[in-house]
């Protein structure tokens, strides 16, 4: 039996796309977004298509410590050992420093750090628990505007760095442990989130293309004691159309 697969932020764009790249390859999967409605409604897709694996889905919002631990707890009651955590959830303020105020630079920090760093708290120990190589994969979901600056990307670029720094010392923290921390860095991907910058969906990944390399990925991890994939870089292969315009 393949191990369990945690994925927050599943129910659209590239978490969505995650999910059904690990349920095509056999793994059970406990997945979260904001809206019950829509686990609900994804998880009996899933159970359609692929009725051999379990699911376990719930609302989550990760920038709650008090609802993450409840559905870490109640996803390792249903689905066992889990193995691989996927910090996929994320949300953007786009605007001029200026113009940002302190409620939207909390907001966004507790969601795409914050979130992160409390579902380690909480799932570090469980992998310290399971057996074998590696006892577990955490792979956190950033962005390549951390490396490029984009003009109104002030606050989502810095929680974004911010993850990219806890997820470095993360892994030189518990690579000995056994744990794999893998930071993604994405350039632009074809979801909701990523309209605002460019509405030429030719020019972009496919949410498919993302979930593919990382499920791939996390595989090879799975197969080998020693590989840790510390970094993936994914951009796409159309240059910018526009000074300014994300990668
Ligand atoms: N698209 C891109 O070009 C791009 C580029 C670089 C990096 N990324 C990163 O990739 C990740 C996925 O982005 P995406 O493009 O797939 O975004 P998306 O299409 O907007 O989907 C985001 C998902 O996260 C969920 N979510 C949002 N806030 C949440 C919260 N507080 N708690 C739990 N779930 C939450 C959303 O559901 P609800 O709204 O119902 O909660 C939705 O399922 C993000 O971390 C993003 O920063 C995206």
């Amino acid at each position: 039996m393949k191990p369990a697969v945690m994925i927050t932020g599943a129910t659209r764009g590239i978490g969505r796309s995650l999910v059904y790249a690990f349920a095509q390859r056999g793994f059970d999967i406990a997945f979260c977004s904001g809206r019950e409605e829509d686990c609900f409604l994804l998880s009996e897709e899933l159970k359609k298509r692929y009725p051999d694996n379990r699911y376990f889905a719930r609302a989550c919002n990760v920038a709650d410590g008090a609802q993450i631990k409840t559905f870490v707890t109640s996803a390792q009651d249903a689905l066992g050992s889990l193995k691989i955590l996927i910090n996929n959830a994320g949300v953007g303020v786009f605007d001029s420093f200026t113009n940002i105020r302190a409620e939207d630079w909390q907001r966004i920090f507790a969601v795409n750090f914050m979130g992160p760093v409390m579902l380690c708290e909480e799932l570090i120990p469980l992998f310290l628990q399971n057996e074998g190589y590696p006892k577990g994969i955490i792979v956190n979901i950033g962005s390549y505007s951390v490396e490029k600056y984009v003009p109104g990307n002030i606050a989502y670029a810095a929680s974004k760095g911010s993850l990219k720094t806890f997820s470095e010392d993360l892994f030189c923290e518990y690579r000995k442990d056994g744990i794999c921390v893998t930071y993604v860095s994405l350039g632009s991907v074809n979801t909701g989130f990523s309209r605002r910058f460019s509405a030429n969906a030719d020019l972009k990944m496919t949410p498919s293309d993302v979930a593919e390399a990382v499920a791939s990925v996390a595989e090879l991890m799975l197969g080998s004691k020693n590989l840790c994939i510390s970094q993936l870089e994914l951009r796409t292969t159309t240059p910018p159309e526009a000074p300014g315009v994300k990668e």
